[in-house]
């Protein structure tokens, strides 16, 4: 079980790059329930001090577990990275095998180490050895459709030490297109004794039960359904530890949250960088409401923030009035 390594819930917040940043991860477990995961940080950049992935990987004031994910190639730079990460206030280690994009692949990383079982397994032993931190190791279902090795790949994670697994069910060749395939996570789950959490579309608490029963797996990790709807991963903890029903959140409540997250991402990275930023998650939090396309074509060519907040409360507010209507 994943609550015997220590974590409080069968759910996790997916790493993803440019959005489990810092204020998201703050907002998410603000909302309670889950487990909170960073994005993913390059060892090599680690290594060479870059301040931006200094940053990135520096959890140290965050008042929950953060497990932080390493991404790189070389088996040496591992050692000092998860060293480092653990003074950085890490609670556990992740390291990604399952990036698909062409500039990680091109560096013997991410999913290209499914390509290399030898170099993955070097890799997770070493950190194992090196580290008293919790490891895990998240991947895909293989290469491409000519080269799924999930089962394998899994059997050696755990010969080499990983605590548990995460198995996204695509190959990297999906990239992120078609259905994610729960039979792989199935068979993962058969083939090893750590903890498995599968991940891959899952988009509402009934659809994490769905994917428990479907694969028999120990937990669930969410993605893209959590963008616009951070309160996602606390309705799933809720739905499986306690059978909690989720609520509708309302117009008003997802305007709240919204301005929430945006104060987030201003007093993290100051409002210059912050207002274009939240130019993102403003479209995926009014994604289902009424005239979201107009409104989003007016926020993004907003200067300032005393506008853009004028502009989301004039906005929500009105889909919240014309609510009635619609009925
Ligand atoms: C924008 C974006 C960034 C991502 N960044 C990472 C990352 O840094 N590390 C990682 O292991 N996976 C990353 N992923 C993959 C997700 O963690 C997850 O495996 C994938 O989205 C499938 O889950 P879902 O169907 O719940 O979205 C990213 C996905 C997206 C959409």
């Amino acid at each position: 079980m994943i609550q015997d390594l220590g974590f409080q819930s069968p759910v996790f917040l997916a790493p993803m790059a440019g959005i489990t940043d810092k204020p998201m991860r703050r907002l998410v477990a603000s909302l309670g329930g889950g487990n909170i995961v960073s994005e993913m940080v390059a060892i090599n950049a680690l290594q060479r001090k870059n301040p931006k992935s200094f940053r990135i990987a520096d959890v140290r004031d965050e008042p929950y577990p953060v497990t932080v994910q390493m991404v790189g190639g070389d088996v040496e730079l591992f050692i000092e990275a998860a060293e480092f990460l653990q003074e950085l206030g890490a609670a556990t280690l992740d390291i990604n095998m399952g990036c698909p994009v062409k500039k990680i692949v091109n560096n013997h990383s991410g999913s290209d180490l499914m390509r290399n079982p030898e170099l993955a397994s070097r890799i997770i032993s070493t950190v194992k050895k090196s580290s008293p931190l919790k490891l895990s190791v998240k991947f895909r279902k293989g290469w491409d459709n000519n080269h799924v090795n999930a089962v394998e790949f899994a059997q050696m994670c755990e010969e080499s030490g990983a605590d548990f697994i995460t198995v996204h069910g695509r190959t990297r060749s999906d990239f992120y297109s078609g259905t994610a395939d729960w039979d792989i996570i199935a068979a993962v789950k058969a083939a090893v004794k750590i903890p498995v959490i599968g991940n891959g579309d899952i988009n509402s608490p009934q659809s994490a039960k769905k994917m428990l029963e479907y694969t028999h797996a120990d937990g669930v990790m969410v993605g893209r359904a959590a963008l616009g709807a951070p309160w996602l991963i606390s309705q799933i903890h809720n739905y499986l530890t306690a059978k909690e029903e989720p609520q509708p959140v309302s117009i008003t409540d997802t305007k709240n949250i919204l301005l929430r997250h945006i104060k987030e991402l201003i007093s993290y990275y100051g409002e210059k960088l912050a207002l274009p930023l939240s130019r993102k998650y403003v479209c995926w939090y009014c994604k289902n409401l009424r005239d979201a396309r107009k409104f989003r074509e007016h926020y993004v060519r907003i200067d300032n923030f005393a506008a853009a907040f004028q502009a989301i409360e004039d906005y929500f507010n009105a889909c919240e009035m014309l609510k009635g209507e619609d009925k």
